[in-house]
């Protein structure tokens, strides 16, 4: 499957953007776990109009995450445009490796979001989103421009057929379907008979990725050979579980299922989870930022309750490290396994 002229592989894998999740540390992670492509948190187009440090700030990647898009968010026309120029300048602005794609995200349901007409809002006007797409398109022609978004917002109003169609008419190199409507948020499950319909459109010809409840190597398997998709995308599976990627992989490379990886080798990527997010944030982010991540990798341990507490309230690093340490000591060769949706 291929971005513009960048090869993503046989049918890839790659990680969902993720609020609070997806910083630079856990992207490295999970490219180096077999995630063919990252995409940033996503990054307020008011913010980077407005200079916003902050804002610019989540544009920063490195080398080793590429290939990497900077997702975009936001409803109103010439911020978008502006942002739009501004993630293609991202290593320039933000420092780092910048962006190989520009995502732009119609598909958040959040309603401090949605409800202002950004993100999934964006689908009650098809015809406002997809002009600004196109606009964007032609605001940064040497990018690919890429597009994630739900089914519709509604039962009532699943249009993502037709959109797939306009939105590649307008110039977008790749399209991401989380097969969901904006009202449904998270609940119920990810439908990916629309997403397949997408896919087996004749007139469509840019690469589709299936988004939705991919919490295994052999249901990542399942919907690949089902829906004909050319990547799927996974997000709250991999928190606290990165290696999905590698178990993915596996099973699509080699026909067979990795087994359950033991704790011994969780610890070894949550050292090296924790380093990077040490390197990339400081001592003080760098730990308060990984809290939420560490408790997560352990799931599913028995008597574990103490030493989680541990994990999540220190604040020394090597202290944390001597906790990871004495949790590979312990519970080394076991291989809890967590069903369902992981993490998140
Ligand atoms: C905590 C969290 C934060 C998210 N942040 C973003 C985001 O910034 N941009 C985006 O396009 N989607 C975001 N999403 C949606 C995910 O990218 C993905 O579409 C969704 O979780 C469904 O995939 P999954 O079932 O594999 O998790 C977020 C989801 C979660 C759970």
């Amino acid at each position: 499957m291929k971005i513009g002229s960048i090869d993503l592989g046989n049918r890839p894998v790659t990680l969902a953007p993720m609020e609070d999740v997806t910083d630079a540390s856990f992207r490295i992670l999970c490219r180096e776990a077999g995630a063919a492509m990252v995409t940033t948190e996503f990054v307020s187009s008011d913010g980077l109009v407005r200079d916003v440090s902050k804002t610019i700030a989540k544009m920063h990647t490195l080398e080793e995450e590429a290939p990497v898009a900077v997702q975009i968010y936001g409803s109103l026309p010439d911020a978008m445009v502006d942002a739009a120029r501004m993630a293609d300048k991202a290593a320039e602005l933000a420092g780092g490796h910048g962006a190989d794609f520009i995502d732009i995200n119609w598909g958040c349901p959040v309603s401090k979001i949605a409800g202002r007409g950004a993100g999934s809002g964006m689908m009650r006007e098809p015809d406002k989103l997809v002009a600004i797409t196109e606009a964007i398109v032609k605001a940064v022609p040497d990018k690919p421009v890429t597009v994630k978004t739900r089914l519709g917002w509604d039962d009532n109003s699943k249009i993502i057929v037709e959109l797939a169609e306009r939105l590649q008419d307008v110039g977008v190199s790749a399209l991401t379907i989380h097969g969901r409507t904006r009202c449904q948020m998270y609940k119920g499950e990810a439908d990916w008979t629309l997403i397949g319909e997408v896919k087996n459109n004749p007139r469509i010809h840019i690469p589709i990725i299936g988004n939705g409840d991919i919490n295994s190597a052999a249901k990542a398997k399942e919907m690949f050979d089902r829906y004909g998709v050319d990547g799927i995308m996974v997000g709250r599976a991999s928190f606290g579980h990165p290696w999905i990627f590698t178990e993915i992989r596996h099973l699509l490379d080699t026909g067979e299922e990795l087994p359950p990886m033991p704790v011994k080798d969780r610890v070894a990527l949550a050292k090296r989870h924790f380093q990077l997010s040490l390197d990339l944030k400081g001592p003080v982010t760098g730990v308060y930022e990984m809290r939420r991540h560490l408790s997560c990798y352990f799931k599913g341990l028995r008597d574990f309750k103490e030493t989680r507490i541990k994990l999540v309230t220190s604040k020394d690093p090597e202290e944390i490290f001597a906790t990871l340490d004495y949790v590979a000591q312990r519970w080394g060769d076991e291989t809890p396994i967590v069903e369902g949706v992981y993490g998140l």
